[in-house]
């Protein structure tokens, strides 16, 4: 069972999807982790992300060991990501990886731009999971303010607003909704509203509604 979750960013994918897959016994996989990753593993390089060399480089070394950091989190490291997304060959590069990831036993939850509509086209379910940029930035600041960051509200806002232009916008495999995705607007829901009309949403996707617990 392949559980695809797309999104802008700080839609709540990520927590939704941890949740999600506990619920159903899956494994999960966040794939912002490995842009990220690829991102941190350019910079440390002294290397630019744009430049589309360096970053298929880091995409092809990448050690997937070093994915569950949270040290990956920080808006620098999401706004490099989203350069470095840009690249085809290293899209191309993280795909098997991913493909490999959603095809295991007994399934997995996914959540990324692109899961849907080109990783996993296949999935027995897909979320498009999104809020407001004002909500997401209001969740994304108190989330970074308990890391100890030090940022503006509107410095997050323009943050979002700019990486939501860029992933919307790229050439090459840009968020967008899949035609056969359920669309989950999690605006006026907290997490565990959204966790249960996820559920409802999956639930009734797999043909089990009701089922849910
Ligand atoms: O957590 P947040 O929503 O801020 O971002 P993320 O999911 O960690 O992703 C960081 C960046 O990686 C995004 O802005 C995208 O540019 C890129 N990304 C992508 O292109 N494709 C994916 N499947 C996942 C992330």
């Amino acid at each position: 069972m392949i559980i695809a979750i797309d999104g802008p960013a700080a839609s709540g994918k990520g927590t939704l999807g941890k949740r999600v897959a506990a619920h159903y016994g899956l494994a999960y996989l966040d794939t912002g982790q490995l842009y990220r990753a690829v991102a941190r593993d350019t910079l440390a390089a002294g290397d630019d992300p744009t430049d589309a060399a360096a970053a298929l480089k880091a995409a092809q070394a990448l050690n997937p060991q070093s994915l569950d950091d949270s040290s990956l989190r920080t808006p620098e490291l999401g706004e490099a990501a989203s350069l470095v997304a840009r690249h085809p060959q290293v899209r191309e590069t993280l795909r098997a990886y991913q493909r490999t990831f959603a095809h295991r036993t007994p399934g997995a939850v996914i959540d990324g731009r692109d899961i849907g509509t080109v990783i996993c086209p296949d999935a027995d379910v897909k979320l498009f999971v999104t809020a407001t940029p004002e909500e997401r930035a209001r969740r994304r600041y108190l989330e970074l303010k308990q890391n100890g960051a030090e940022v503006t509200p509107n410095e997050v806002l323009a943050d979002i607003e700019v990486r939501d232009e860029r992933d919307q916008n790229r050439a090459t495999a840009p968020l967008r909704m899949a035609e056969d995705a359920v669309l989950l607007d999690t605006t006026k829901l907290d997490i565990d509203a959204a966790f249960r009309v996820a559920i409802d949403m999956i639930d009734a996707a797999m043909g089990h509604a009701g089922q849910a617990g």
